[in-house]
């Protein structure tokens, strides 16, 4: 008999089959009984009689709520079942029955966010939670797709680093060997640029580490970001690929995860509008817009989620702003030529309020405006020494972006707080489990 999955019995209508899982919710209605097996592919609904299937009736009353379970049945489509097809069990094996004295701690009602935080371990098997991981592998793996069709390689960033690369307000410090001392990474960002100069595209991805003391529903202290840099490029250019990148993952995750958005209750025709080219509003526009709004953000000063809140409900695709004051953004920035107090920088922030999911733009190329720039934003020069030969030998303009993994899914999910999209969030007091 052969092994199925969930996601699989639809090809196996009228056949016996074996399901390998554990038993999500069990009810009983008189002589019958009506389990719900899952088994990380999805819920099935199963049904078994007494009179005629003693046996299995036998082995499934009292069993407990998340032991595993080896089933054996015969898939019948039913249109009244969650799924469209149901499982007439003919056998039941417990491998690990829960005893009823130390039941699952999760049970099938609601429970407060840190109860469930504290049994992150045990709570990504509900439905929903398994629901949006699967999302968050699809729109990597999409991402990933996107940039090999680009023509873009992957080229990994350190994780100890020797020095900032988003400022240092943020940064974890680590005791390195020999009483040095290592900060984890914030960015891979300088690191692409050194490898964007040997392979011409590229990119990193992996986790970002930052010491945020903010408690809102967007900030980890630790993430995953997609981080593609570009020789010869400019920010118009990264726009252009930002816009595809996000396009794709979005609509790669509606195609290939109908059942998880509909677990999730996604509104889809919401994500389905998002196509480029993206609204666009330069810096100067937003504070216009802001103030028009009732929001007394002076020139010059930097957004927060309110504002961010605000310049993307004006739309329904994600919003570019472009051109930010050069003082408040990081050192890095390549100052635009026209303007030189402004930056050629962009955020991208998405729709429904969740915020800036990419930030990017050009980066300076000059030896000299770098080294000025290190010493205005009061950065050793010594651990920049390396990042600085980008500009002695061979300088290039060329650009980059870092997408948020968890801001992304969370926006296509709909998850209502990003740590629902990573497998074991990380947060200002969390370090558990
Ligand atoms: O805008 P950020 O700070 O940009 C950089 O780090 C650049 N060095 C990237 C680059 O150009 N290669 O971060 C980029 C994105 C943000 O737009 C946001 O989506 C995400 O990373 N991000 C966070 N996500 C979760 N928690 C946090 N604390 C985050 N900080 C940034
Ligand atoms: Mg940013």
């Amino acid at each position: 008999m052969a092994v199925v999955t969930i996601a699989e019995v639809a090809n196996h209508e009228g056949q016996e089959i074996r399901l390998r899982g554990w038993l999500y919710n069990l009810r009983e209605s008189g002589k019958l009984l009506f389990p719900q097996f899952r088994d990380g592919t999805g819920v099935l609904q199963g049904v078994v009689s007494q009179k005629e299937n003693p046996e299995a009736f036998q082995a499934l009353t009292g069993l407990t709520q998340e032991s595993s379970v080896e089933v054996t049945g015969v898939v019948r489509a039913d249109a009244r079942a969650p799924g469209g097809y149901e499982l007439q069990v003919t056998g039941v094996a417990a491998v690990q029955k829960i005893p009823e004295g130390d039941p699952y701690p999760i049970q099938l009602k609601e429970h407060g966010v840190d109860f469930l935080l504290e049994n992150r371990h045990l709570w990504i098997r509900t439905p929903r939670q398994a629901a949006i991981l699967r999302v968050r592998d699809e729109a990597i793996f999409a991402a990933r797709e996107f940039m090999h069709q680009q023509g873009y390689v992957l080229t990994d960033a350190p994780v100890f680093t020797p020095s900032a690369c988003e400022g240092t307000t943020n940064l974890f410090e680590v005791d390195y060997l020999d009483d040095r001392k290592a900060y984890l990474t914030q960015s891979g960002q300088l690191y692409v640029e050194a490898t964007a100069a040997a392979l011409g595209k590229v990119y990193c991805f992996g986790p970002a580490f930052r010491a945020e003391r903010s408690k809102t529903r967007r900030h980890l202290t630790e993430f995953w970001m997609l981080e593609p840099e570009a020789a010869y490029a400019g920010m118009e250019d990264m726009i252009a690929l930002a816009e595809g990148l996000i396009t794709y993952m979005v609509q790669s995750a509606i195609a290939r995860c109908p059942q998880q958005l509909a677990v999730l209750g996604r509104d889809v025709a919401r994500l389905e509008t998002v196509r480029p080219p993206f609204p666009r509003l330069s810096y100067d526009d937003a504070i216009e817009l802001l103030h028009r709004q009732g929001n007394a953000t002076a020139w010059g000063e930097d957004f927060g989620g309110d504002e961010e809140t605000i310049l993307s409900s004006q739309h329904d695709r994600p919003v570019i702003v472009h051109r930010f004051p050069t003082a408040i953004k990081a050192f890095y920035m390549q100052p635009d030529p026209q303007r030189p107090e402004l930056a050629l920088g962009f955020d991208i922030l998405a729709p429904e309020g969740y915020g800036e999911i990419v930030g990017g733009g050009e980066r300076i190329s000059s030896y000299d405006l770098l080294r000025e720039r290190l010493r205005q934003h009061d950065l050793p020069e010594e651990p920049f020494r390396w990042y600085l030969d980008l500009r002695r030998y061979g300088s290039v303009p060329h650009a980059g972006f870092g997408l948020g993994i968890e801001r992304t899914i969370a926006w296509i999910t709909g998850a209502e707080h990003i740590r629902e999209t990573i497998p074991f969030p990380r947060t200002i007091y969390r370090l558990w489990p």
